[in-house]
């Protein structure tokens, strides 16, 4: 396993509509494992493909953060969601492309989501609370839409500013 460069907003690759995974091979595999452990030293608790530089339908997440925890990792491709709840949740969500910023976003409390597991199998399962924000906000970035994009444009352009002046100094400390 090997960490990926995580993708830092603005970038034309997390604005892109990702292509639907076609076969679980050797590549994948070896994707989503890199994935996972990306996430979980940035540490997240969601990574989609694209923000690893990969426009491919596939994304990694684990909600078991808290301390003694089991972990739970997840692999999802090609992920879709098939059914939401009509009740709606506020969390407060941040994003490993965009650092150190946060900001409230209302989405369904429930959603059941539908997926092709490592093992080339569907599988379908609800998820609530943390893991229902994570697994939609994930699957907003196989669709080119970052959590930002659901906030108020002076809010957004704000935080873009930031991550612009961000990556110029990434760029000038590593130059
Ligand atoms: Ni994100």
């Amino acid at each position: 396993m090997a960490l990926r460069n995580i993708l830092i907003h603005p970038d034309p690759r997390l604005k892109k509509q990702c292509t639907p995974v076609t076969e679980v091979n050797k590549e994948i595999e070896r994707l989503a494992n890199d994935m996972l452990e990306t996430m979980y030293d940035a540490p997240g608790i969601g990574l989609a493909a694209p923000q690893v530089g990969v426009t491919q339908r596939l994304l990694v997440m684990d909600c078991m953060k808290e301390e003694g925890d089991t972990p739970r990792p997840m692999v999802l491709i090609n992920p879709e969601v098939i059914w939401e709840s009509e009740d709606r949740s506020i969390y407060d969500e941040g994003c490993l492309s965009i650092p150190d910023q946060y900001a409230e976003v209302e989405r369904p409390a429930e959603v059941k989501v539908r997926w092709m597991g490592l093992d080339g199998k569907p599988v379908e399962e609800q998820f609530d609370a943390l893991w229902a924000t994570c697994v939609q906000h994930e699957i907003d970035h196989l669709n080119g839409t970052l959590f930002i994009d659901h906030l108020k444009p002076l809010k957004r352009q704000m935080i873009t500013r930031k991550m612009v002046k961000l990556k110029k100094e990434i760029a000038r400390g590593r130059g």
